[in-house]
């Protein structure tokens, strides 16, 4: 069978940052999505945090109503989030947790330890019809709580995982990947739909990629990193191209 397509989201919180550097309106997060899909992105992903640091509302309005493909909102599960998402109707919602105090999302969600406030919000979502994911990490009883719970989705958190690789410590890498092919295979064999993301770049994007049961990827950082050096669009392809090669290994 041919190796499935290995959807690419391109979050452009980053671009929004920058932007919010000076508070002007450069560079403009919406223009970085359009490029980022005649580029090859599959969707775009954008974080609205509860500060604000760096997509606004205003921004989600504009990709909501200007971007051609999917839009995937991350946001805590907060009240205040899931009002908005109801009002704007994202395509998809993936639920992360938040801590002011954090640079970024630095652990996964407790899909078990917060189970009764989930549970309203996820069927809220859900019943306006947005795809919900819950970002966690790959352990077995968050997997299974994401399903108990009525997510048809999951996000694996691969940050330790990259962070480990970055940092050339071996057999943490090797155990965290472990670990995140492990709960790839759980949570699909649960019918969830498996995605991942944090901390991705070129290579572990095209390791990860190799894991047939992911369906798709969402990179933000490294993307608009790399864009200083070669373009936006130049290291979207470059992007897609390790994901192909990777999925081209994927033994289905
Ligand atoms: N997926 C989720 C749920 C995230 O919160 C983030 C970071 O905003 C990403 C993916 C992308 O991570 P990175 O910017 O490190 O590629």
């Amino acid at each position: 069978m041919p190796a499935s397509h290995l959807r690419l989201g391109v979050n452009i919180d980053h671009v929004a940052t920058i932007r919010n550097a000076r508070g002007g309106r450069h560079p403009d997060p919406v223009r970085a999505a359009r490029l980022a899909i005649e580029a090859g992105a599959d969707g775009i992903t954008a974080h609205l945090r509860e500060d604000r640091r760096h997509i606004s509302d205003a921004d989600i309005e504009r990709l909501k109503a200007e971007i051609a493909k999917p839009l995937n909102l991350e946001m805590a599960a907060t009240d205040e989030m899931v009002a908005i998402a109801l009002r704007t109707k994202p395509h998809a919602a993936c639920l992360v947790p938040e801590r002011r105090a954090e640079r970024t999302t630095e652990g996964g969600l407790d899909a078990v330890g917060g189970r009764v406030e989930l549970q309203p919000k996820i069927a809220a979502l859900r019943n306006a019809g947005i795809r919900v994911s819950l970002f966690i990490a790959a352990d077995r009883a968050q997997i299974e709580q994401a399903a108990a719970l009525g997510a048809p989705v999951v996000e694996i958190h691969t940050g330790a995982w990259c962070h480990a690789l970055a940092n050339g410590h071996a057999s943490a890498a090797d155990a965290e990947w472990r670990r995140i092919r492990e709960g790839a295979a759980l949570a699909k064999g649960l019918g969830l739909e498996v995605h991942a993301g944090h901390g991705l770049d070129y290579a572990s994007a095209k390791t990860i990629a190799a894991l047939p049961e992911i369906a798709e990827l969402n990179i933000g950082h490294f993307l608009v990193g790399e864009a200083v050096f070669v373009g936006f669009a130049a290291t979207i392809k470059t992007m897609r191209d390790s994901m192909d090669r990777g999925r081209a290994k994927a033994a289905l």
